[in-house]
């Protein structure tokens, strides 16, 4: 078994009956959302859904979990799932699989929300991993501007196909190779303050708990 999926069943115990559960997307979450489905089918689980990506929604649809918008639920009780990096605060990147804007908003409207990684996302310092900046298209040649004026190294993310990557909610997602993050909430802050950015990938006091998986086996981490 390889750590992701380790850690997408690990997580998967924390899901009980009627729980509404968020659904994250990536190749880690990937194997919490089968898990999930298995459970359903045979343990008899009963619960709902909350996806963050058409990607998790064509999967649970598969797996026919049953699914809401996030606009039709009061809260989400657990959501699960993966992150690009998780420093010791339990700050994190996502973003790496362009879901990050729908992914941030059902992680704010849940009461839980573990992330699963395996242990090389554990960093003592973000920013190695390109952070995702997601940016309306109008204008977003003047962001890559300011971006490269600031010495971010920003670039503009690409489809296989070549074409500019268009994520689930119509944005552009920007890359910025900052290779170390010395202050996360000042960066944020900046972020959230640039016109023309949507969202951006750093998760700040989001999660509480982090599974980690090692080749003997996952370990749950908890926010002091
Ligand atoms: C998608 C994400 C993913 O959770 C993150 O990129 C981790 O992905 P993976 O489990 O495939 O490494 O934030 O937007």
């Amino acid at each position: 078994m390889n750590l992701k999926e380790m850690v997408g069943i690990e997580a998967a115990k924390f899901v009980t009956d009627g729980m509404i559960v968020g659904l994250g997307t990536g190749s880690t979450a990937y194997y919490m959302v089968e898990e999930i489905g298995r459970r359903m089918k045979e343990e008899g689980l009963k619960i709902t859904g909350v996806t963050t990506s058409k990607a998790t929604e064509k999967q649970a649809l598969g797996l026919g979990i049953p699914l809401k918008s996030i606009d039709e639920v009061t809260h989400v009780d657990l959501t699960i799932d993966g992150a690009d990096e998780v420093d010791p605060d339990f700050s994190g990147i996502k973003g790496g699989g362009a879901a990050l804007l729908f992914e941030k908003v059902v992680a704010t409207y849940s009461r839980q929300n573990i992330w699963i990684v395996d242990e090389s996302k554990i960093v003592a310092k973000l920013g190695k991993f390109p952070l995702p900046v997601e940016v309306v298209p109008y204008g977003h040649q003047q962001l890559v501007t300011l971006f490269d004026q600031k010495g971010y190294e920003p670039k503009l993310r690409k489809n296989e196909t070549g074409q500019v990557l268009v994520t689930d909610g119509g944005h552009y997602i920007i890359d910025l190779h900052l290779q170390q993050i010395n202050d996360v909430p000042a960066l944020a802050q900046e972020l959230d303050t640039t016109v023309g950015v949507v969202e951006h990938g750093l998760f700040i006091g989001l999660t509480g708990k982090v599974i980690v998986g090692y080749p003997e086996g996952p370990k749950t981490l908890e926010k002091r």
